[in-house]
Formats: structure tokens, sequence, C-alpha cells
């Protein structure tokens, strides 16, 4: 009897070169480590998000560009890390009980990090935020279950380019509703779980897969991620060069005067000359980055390297280009990429 063979079509673990060689196995190109078991809950899945070399963009520069995919957590931001923090920290402490109310002001991503945590732990969670960030991040929240509440912006603003003085009217209105609900407030620019969250994870992760760094770069929002990042890179190496960045017109943390409050590049860049979550010490320089530039890098990322990512992703890899091409030739430079692509359709970032 003739010996039976697979039809071509028969599903295989073996790739073709697997099986010419004889191997077996997933494809090599699979690279990211599987969780040995199911996950207990979706608060098990933020964090560990891969590392990947932008060797496409930085090809002929001197130095390598890390990015850390921070899109590929279940918010599609970064900003589910200190949701989780904030929110374990205030537990732990008694700052919160069963049956509160969570509140807090946000561009859209630590409210989007916030209604998956408040939606794991059963709180109700409301998130206030500018009617200038885009209407895809409120209609994500509320499917998650949020009460959100927009706030108008000042009659000088645009929508899309939300400014120091449009974030400054949501705190109001943050702080009175914490008032009025004798809420919780998960304030991520004051609370030291913002930073913490990224000493404790992030960057332990970003110094784990890159197997070390020499530069760090990051556009500030609140400065959690700038903060905890730097402080970690400096503690395993003090030779580790960390710099803020801000949009062009817009930089105040920088020292210069404020002539273009707002800009496109969402989440940061409110033109605030000191931020609590930010120490100085761990300052090594500031860099800006105009829209036009955060926003071709933003496309560049998607169409060289396929990661669809927002605009203040575009603007890390613009400023880290600024740093290979000029003071850290040669370096070994860590990004973040902040959020996903998919929270600026309704935006000109990506109209054809
Ligand atoms: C898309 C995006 N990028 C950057 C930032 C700034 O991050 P941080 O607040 O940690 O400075 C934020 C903050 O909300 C953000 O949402």
């Amino acid at each position: 009897m003739s010996k039976q063979r697979d039809s071509p079509n028969k599903l295989s673990t073996k790739t073709g070169q697997d099986q010419r060689a004889g191997g077996g196995g997933a494809p090599k190109c699979y690279t990211r480590r599987m969780q040995s078991r199911p996950a207990t809950s979706v608060l098990d899945l933020i964090g560990q998000t891969p590392l990947v070399e932008l060797a496409r963009i930085a090809r002929g520069l001197d130095g390598q560009i890390f990015a850390k995919v921070e899109f590929l957590n279940p918010g599609y931001s970064k900003k589910d890390r200190i949701a989780l923090q904030l929110i374990q920290d205030a537990e732990a402490s008694g700052a919160l009980q069963r049956g509160d109310t969570v509140v807090e002001l946000t561009s859209g991503n630590t409210g989007t990090g916030l209604a998956i945590v408040c939606a794991a732990r059963g709180y109700h969670f409301v998130a206030v935020m500018s009617r200038g960030n885009s209407p895809e991040r409120a209609r994500m929240m509320t499917a998650l279950g949020a009460e959100v509440m927009l706030v108008d912006q000042c009659a000088e603003s645009t929508s899309g380019e939300v400014s120091g003085e449009d974030l400054a009217l949501v705190e109001a209105r943050a702080q009175a509703i914490v008032r009025e609900r004798k809420a919780f407030r998960a304030d991520q620019f004051q609370l030291p779980g913002n930073a913490r969250a990224h000493y404790l994870h992030t960057a332990p992760e970003i110094w784990e897969q890159s197997g070390g760094i020499d530069v760090f770069c990051d556009f500030i929002g609140s400065g959690g991620s700038f903060a905890g990042c730097a402080s970690y890179f400096k503690e395993r190496d003090p030779s580790v060069r960390c710099y803020v960045v801000e949009p062009a017109g817009a930089a105040a943390f920088a020292g210069e005067a404020v002539s273009r409050p707002n800009h496109k590049i969402q989440g940061g860049g409110y033109a605030m000359s000191q931020l609590a979550q930010i120490d100085r010490a761990l300052v090594d320089g500031c860099l800006q980055v105009s829209d036009v530039a955060a926003a071709e890098m933003t496309r560049r990322l998607a169409s060289e390297q396929g990661l669809f990512a927002g605009y203040s992703s575009g603007a890390n890899l613009a400023a880290a280009l600024q740093l290979l091409d000029g003071a850290e030739q040669g370096a070994r430079i860590a990004i973040l990429l902040c959020d996903s692509g998919l929270k600026y359709l309704s935006g000109d970032l990506f109209l054809p």
C-alpha cells in the first residue's frame, strides 16, 4: 500500500523552510514569548510590551533606535500601566474602598486605562476630557463603562489642539466632580504611582529587552513616563542621558517663551514650566519637535516600519533622529510608542 501524503492545504505548524530543513515548530519570526497559562483578568495583560529596533528608519545613521510598543497594551496606550498602579496604590493605602467612584482628567489614554482597571475591579469611573481630544477616545471609554464628561475648549482653541489653558478648564471640572461625588481622584499629575509604574515596569523591561541603552527621550504631558524611566535608567547606569521633548512653540519646561500653546501632539505639551513628577536632576537636555515633524515621523513609523502609532510617538522618533544626527551620534536610544494610530482616525493625521 502506498504511503499516505499530506494534502497541500492541510494545516501544519511547519514552515516551508522548516519542512525542507526537516525542522518543526513555529516560524522563526514569531519571537514574542507566549504566556504559559490563561490570564485571570485583563489586568494581567498590561505591560510586557515588545521592544523593536527601528532599523529601516535609522538606516544610514550612526546609532540605533529601540521603540517600546506601548500601543499593544489592552487600552492601546502606555497609560494602562499608570492606571493599574494608581488604583493598586489607592487600594493598598485604603484611599479607595469598594463602591467608590474614581475621577480623573485625561486626554483619553489615562481615562481608557482607568476605565479598563475600574471595570475589572468594580469601581465607577468618571473621565473628564477636553472636547478638543479626538472623539474616538470618548467612545472607547464609554464602551468600557466609564461616564465621560467633555469640557468645552477656550474660545481661541481649535479641535484636535488642546492647550494648557484648555487643560486648566478640565482640571477645574474634575475637581468639582470629586467634591460633588466625594470621589477618589486618580491624579496623574500629582500621585507618585504615575512615575512609579514606569520606574517599576516600563524601564526595566526596556533595559532587559535591549541589553542596555545610552539615551532616552520622551514627549512630556504629566512627565510620569519620563521621570519613572529616567530614574531607573540612571540608577542602572548614571551615564545614560535623558531628554525631555516638547512641542516647538510650547516648550515652557525648557524655559522658552510660549508662542504656540495649541499644537497637534495630543497627550502632552501643555506648556508647564514645572511638573510635580519630574525632578530636574534627571533632565540632561530639552528638545523641541514641530507638528509637521511629529506627523511626518508618525506616518513613517506606519509606512516604513509597519507600526501604527499616534502623534507623540512620531514626536519621540523625531527627537531621537535629531539626537542621532547631532549630540548623540552612535548612541542606542530608547523611545516609547505611546499610543495607537487608531485613536487619530477622525483627524487629519492619516488622511490619504
Ligand atoms: C499619547 C500620549 N503621549 C504622551 C503622553 C505624555 O505622557 P506622560 O503623561 O507620562 O508625560 C500622554 C499622556 O497622556 C499621551 O496620552
